[in-house]
């Protein structure tokens, strides 16, 4: 019996190399070994304050983007079409620690002023429960596995939490209590900043589209920022290079990598010659991703009957558990 793998991902405009690299590859890989789950999560999108006409548009385009890129269409869900989330999400907020889940991270990171003009900014009752809902995404499909950055461990320990107390409450071991799965995956830095993370945050410059056009790709990738200047010890490759060499293996190009890793050490490493391989390798892929996401967006309305059937088909599985749990904790099923 293959063992469960579930993962979620909130829609929020485009797919960087940073997502890609850092997490959806891994999504993609771990389909060989695993019984997969992957959900585009809009539920969860609503817990900060956003734009109600861009909603169901965000969700269709990552899900093109997840396609695009390698996860199987039966693979994936749209939260909001397997509603029985947010039933079982309701049971376990009776089952979830009030001053534990106070003690939640993101929730503090997320729902703090981080500047003056946000001062009046709105928190959600939705934003505080997230992981309680995060929790019921996991454990309505029995998951074994979630893999997710070391950001989300806490959510994880909660999840694990709210099992254990069911459990223990209906006097069986009816959940597994999952485990993340954390898999090395490389950190992808901005290119034009490579101090700090890739991410749309934080501006245009600083983030390389999986569907960039060649173009754009090639100029991020020539202006790219080698040398931050920061103190070195001596023989350290500047974080700048680091994220050139990281680029260039993460897109698969193992035999140009260790040539080029070996001028480095010879120290007769052309940047340019850097530059130029890795820009190939990126284009390589984001040409291979644009294609097929063009693809299927022409087969815009079958793909999305495509994911309503998925999501019928996984929403099954859900309604499995939830029957379940509905018989053990004394409500009523139909
Ligand atoms: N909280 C996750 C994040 O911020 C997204 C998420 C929601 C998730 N539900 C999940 C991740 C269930 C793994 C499993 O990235």
């Amino acid at each position: 019996m293959k063992k469960t793998v579930l993962s979620c991902i909130q829609p929020t405009g485009e797919m960087h190399y940073g997502n890609y690299f850092g997490a959806v590859k891994n999504w993609v890989d771990l389909q060989e070994q695993y019984d997969c789950f992957y959900g585009v999560v809009d539920y969860h999108a609503m817990t900060m304050p956003y734009n109600t006409k861009k909603l169901r548009q965000d969700s269709w385009d990552l899900i093109f983007n997840l396609l695009a890129v390698g996860v199987k269409a039966e693979n994936l869900f749209i939260q909001s079409l397997v509603p029985e989330h947010v039933e079982l999400g309701w049971i376990f907020n009776n089952f979830a620690s009030y001053g534990r889940v106070q003690k939640m991270t993101q929730f503090k990171d997320k729902s703090k002023d981080s500047s003056s003009k946000n001062k009046d900014k709105f928190i959600s009752v939705g934003l505080f429960d997230y992981p309680v809902l995060q929790a019921a995404d996991i454990l309505i499909y029995r998951a074994d596995f979630v893999p997710v950055g070391k950001d989300q461990d806490q959510h994880l320990e909660l999840t694990r939490e709210i099992a254990s107390r069911f459990n223990n409450q209906v006097g069986k071991e009816y959940f597994v209590l999952p485990e993340t799965l954390h898999t090395e995956t490389p950190k992808i830095l901005s290119p034009a900043d490579p101090t700090r993370k890739m991410s749309k945050s934080a501006g245009e410059k600083h983030w390389i589209s999986v569907f960039g056009e060649e173009n754009r790709i090639r100029k991020q990738i020539r202006s790219a920022v080698t040398d931050t200047g920061e103190p070195k010890e001596e023989n350290e490759m500047s974080a700048g290079l680091v994220n050139l060499f990281t680029l260039l293996k993460a897109a698969g190009n193992d035999s140009i990598h260790a040539a080029l890793m070996q001028s480095y050490k010879n120290g007769d490493l052309r940047y340019s010659d850097l530059k130029d391989a890795t820009a190939d390798a990126l284009v390589n892929l984001s040409n291979n991703f644009r294609e097929k996401r063009a693809e299927l967006v022409a087969n815009k309305k079958e793909i999305k009957g495509q994911i309503k059937q998925s999501s019928k088909a996984i929403r099954a599985r859900a309604q499995q558990t939830l029957k379940e749990v509905k018989e053990l904790t004394g409500l009523m099923n139909v």
